[in-house]
C-alpha cells in the first residue's frame, strides 16, 4: 500500500488535515475533518464500551469491574517527579551544529566504508577511534535497522554512481543505532556534513508552561505526557468513592502531549495525541494471571475490529527495553506500511506497585488497599486488640495492589484502521477506490441516494435519511450520476447505501449495495432501519 495516496485520500475526503495548514502547518499536530472525528469518536466509543461499560468475562466467567474518571491535563508538578517523568523521561539526542536539525540517537544508523580486507567490528562497547578508523562513514534516519539497510544502500549506490565514492570503497560491516558513544566524527543525517554532530544529550519531551499570571520556577506546569498518572493519583479518591473491591480496573481516554523530536510517519508519532488507558489493581499474586488476560483481551479487541491477524503481532519486551517501572511489557505491534518491521500500537505492562509507591512516598498519602473481607474472617484468630491491630495494618490485610496497564493510542489505531482499510480493486472493469472499514468504526453508516432528483423520489429520499439519522451518521446525497456516488461513498467507507428508484415509488422498496461486495438487493423501505442494525450492530 501507498501511504502517498493514503495520506492524499485522508486529506481529499476530510479525515485528517495539517494542524494550522493556511499558515504552513506545525509539526507534529494534526486536525481530524468530518469523516475523520467520526472514526476516531467510534475508535473511542468502541473501546469504552467493550472495555468500560461491558468488558469481557474474567477468566473465571466473573465479571470485571471497571469504572472510568476524566482527569485534567495540567496536574500538580509534583505528580511528575513521583512518576519519574521529570527525572527519566527523556530521549537522547544529537544536534547537527551546522544545520541545526536534531535527532534521537537510538534512530540514526551509520554504516562505516573501508577499503581493502574489513575489520572485524562488535558494537558492545565504546568504540575507539585507535582500534579502527573507517574511510568514510554514511549516515542515516530509520526506524530499524532494516530500514536503515536498505536506505544505506541505496545511498551507497547513488553515491557510487554519481562517482563521489570510489566503487572500490566497501562496507559489510554492522549499521548500528548511534548509541554507542563514538570518538570519530559522524556525519549528520539530513546535510550529511560530517563532524558535525554533537554527542548525545538529553532532552525531556514533556511540554512546560507556568499556571497563573507570573512566569516562573514557582509556577512551572506539564502537560500529561500519558494519561495514566490522572489515574494513579486518584486511585484512594475512587476507591472510598465507590468501595470497589479488587480486583477493579480505572479506564481513561484523553490527550497527551510529548515534545516528539521527530515527529514522523503521518499521525503515529505526533506531539498531540490520545491515549485509551486502563491502570487495573490487582492482587501481586493475581498480577500474572491478569497480565496474561490483558494481552490476550487487547489482541482480540483489535482482531474484532477488522485488523488481520497476521499484521498484527504480540512482542513481549526484552529485558533491556522495559521501563524502569515495569515487570514485563508486550507491545502490540502493526506491521505500518512505512515499516518493514511491525510497530507498536499499545504497551500491556506489568507495572508493579511502582506508581502506588511512588506516589504514596511523595504525596505521604496512605494510598493501600485493605482487604476488609479478609480481615473479617481472620480477625477473631488475633488474642487482644494490640495484636489485632498490628497484624491488621500489613500484610496480608493492608497491601500495595499491583497494576497491569493496557494503553492503546487513539490517534495510532485509528491510523492501523485506515491503512487496513484501503483498497484499490476492479468494478465493472473501473478502478476504485475503496476504504472498507468495521461497520463499528466506519464514519458514516449509510448513505440515502434518490436515483433521480425528480418524480418523487427526494420526498421519499430525505423522508427514510430523516428517520435513519435519529440512530446512526447516515449522509443524504443527490448530486450526480449513480454510479460515482456510490464511488464517493466506498472511498469514504460507507458500508451501504440505499437508493430509491421508480420502482421504490410503486411499491415502496428500495435498493440495498453492499460497500465490499457491491451486491444489490430490495428491502421494504419500512424494514431498512431493521436491515441496517442486523448489519451494522452483530453482537461481538
Ligand atoms: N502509560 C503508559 C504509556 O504512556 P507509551 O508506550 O509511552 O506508554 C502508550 O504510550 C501508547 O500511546 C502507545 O502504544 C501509542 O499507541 C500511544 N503513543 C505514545 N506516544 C505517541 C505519539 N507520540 N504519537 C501518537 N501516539 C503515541
Amino acid at each position: 500500500m501507498d501511504m502517498e495516496k493514503l495520506v492524499a485520500l485522508c486529506r481529499r475526503r476530510g479525515f485528517i488535515f495539517q494542524s494550522s495548514e493556511i499558515y504552513g502547518g506545525i509539526s507534529g499536530f494534526w486536525d481530524y475533518g468530518p469523516l475523520g472525528v467520526e472514526l476516531k469518536r467510534n475508535i473511542k466509543e468502541a473501546w469504552w464500551n467493550d472495555m468500560v461499560r461491558n468488558p469481557p468475562l474474567a477468566p473465571g466467567g466473573e465479571d470485571i469491574a471497571m469504572v472510568g474518571v476524566d482527569c485534567s491535563i495540567i496536574m500538580n508538578p509534583k505528580v511528575w517527579e513521583a512518576s519519574g517523568h521529570l527525572g527519566g523521561f527523556a530521549d537522547q539526542m544529537l544536534d547537527c551544529k551546522k544545520c541545526r536539525k536534531r535527532f534521537r540517537a537510538d534512530k540514526v544508523f551509520c554504516y562505516f566504508l573501508t577499503e581493502g580486507p574489513i575489520p572485524m567490528l562488535e558494537f558492545q562497547g565504546p568504540l575507539m577511534k585507535d582500534s579502527w578508523t573507517p574511510t568514510k562513514t554514511l549516515s542515516c534516519e530509520a526506524n530499524d535497522t532494516n530500514e536503515a539497510f536498505s536506505i544505506l544502500q541505496a545511498m551507497h549506490k547513488r553515491l557510487v554512481e554519481k562517482k563521489k565514492l570510489r566503487p572500490s570503497l566497501e562496507f559489510v560491516t554492522h549499521q548500528t543505532p548511534l548509541d554507542v558513544p563514538r570518538r570519530w566524527k559522524l556525519p549528520c543525517p539530513d546535510c550529511g556534513d560530517e563532524g558535525e554532530l554533537t554527542e548525545p544529550r538529553s532532552f525531556n519531551l514533556m511540554f512546560k508552561t507556568w499556571v497563573g499570571a507570573v512566569q516562573d520556577d514557582s509556577s512551572v506546569a506539564y502537560l500529561r505526557p500519558e494519561t495514566a498518572q490522572g489515574i494513579f493519583v486518584n486511585f484512594r479518591n475512587v476507591l472510598d468513592s465507590t468501595r470497589l473491591k479488587l480486583p477493579f480496573g480505572i479506564a481513561q481516554i484523553g490527550k497527551a502531549f510529548r515534545n516528539e523530536i521527530n515527529p514522523r510517519n503521518y499521525i503515529f508519532r505526533s506531539r498531540e495525541f490520545e491515549q485509551m488507558e486502563i491502570e487495573f489493581f490487582c492482587h501481586p499474586d493475581e498480577s500474572m494471571k491478569w497480565y496474561q488476560y490483558w494481552r490476550d483481551v487487547r489482541i482480540r479487541w483489535y482482531t474484532q475490529l477488522g485488523i488481520q491477524s497476521e499484521r498484527l503481532r504480540p512482542r513481549e519486551q526484552g529485558k533491556e527495553e522495559l521501563a524502569h517501572y515495569s515487570i514485563g511489557t508486550t507491545d502490540i505491534e502493526y506491521l505500518f506500511p512505512f515499516s518493514e518491521e511491525p510497530q507498536e500500537l499499545e504497551g500491556v505492562a506489568h507495572r508493579g506497585a511502582y506508581d502506588l509507591t511512588q506516589h504514596a512516598k511523595f504525596s505521604g498519602k496512605d494510598l493501600s488497599y485493605f482487604d476488609e473481607q479478609l480481615w473479617e474472617r481472620d480477625k477473631s484468630k488475633y488474642p487482644d486488640a494490640k495484636a489485632a491491630q498490628e497484624a491488621k495494618s500489613k500484610e496480608p490485610y493492608r497491601f500495595m495492589p499491583h497494576v497491569i496497564e493496557p494503553s492503546a493510542g487513539a490517534d495510532r489505531f485509528a491510523l492501523a484502521v485506515l491503512c487496513e482499510a484501503y483498497a484499490e480493486d476492479e468494478i465493472g472493469g473501473e478502478a476504485r477506490t475503496v476504504l472498507r472499514f468495521h461497520p463499528r468504526l466506519a464514519p458514516v453508516k449509510a448513505a440515502v441516494l434518490p436515483l433521480v432528483n425528480k418524480e418523487g423520489m427526494p420526498a421519499k429520499a430525505h423522508a427514510l435519511y430523516r428517520q435513519l439519522k435519529g440512530s446512526w451518521n447516515v449522509f443524504y446525497d443527490d448530486k450526480g450520476a449513480i454510479g460515482r456516488r456510490y464511488r464517493r461513498q466506498d472511498e469514504a467507507g460507507t458500508p451501504y447505501c440505499v437508493t430509491i428508484d421508480g420502482q421504490s415509488l410503486q411499491d415502496d422498496t428500495v435498493t440495498m449495495r453492499d460497500r465490499d461486495t457491491t451486491q444489490q438487493w430490495r428491502v421494504p423501505i419500512a424494514a431498512v432501519a431493521d436491515e441496517l442494525r442486523r448489519r451494522l450492530e452483530p453482537t461481538l
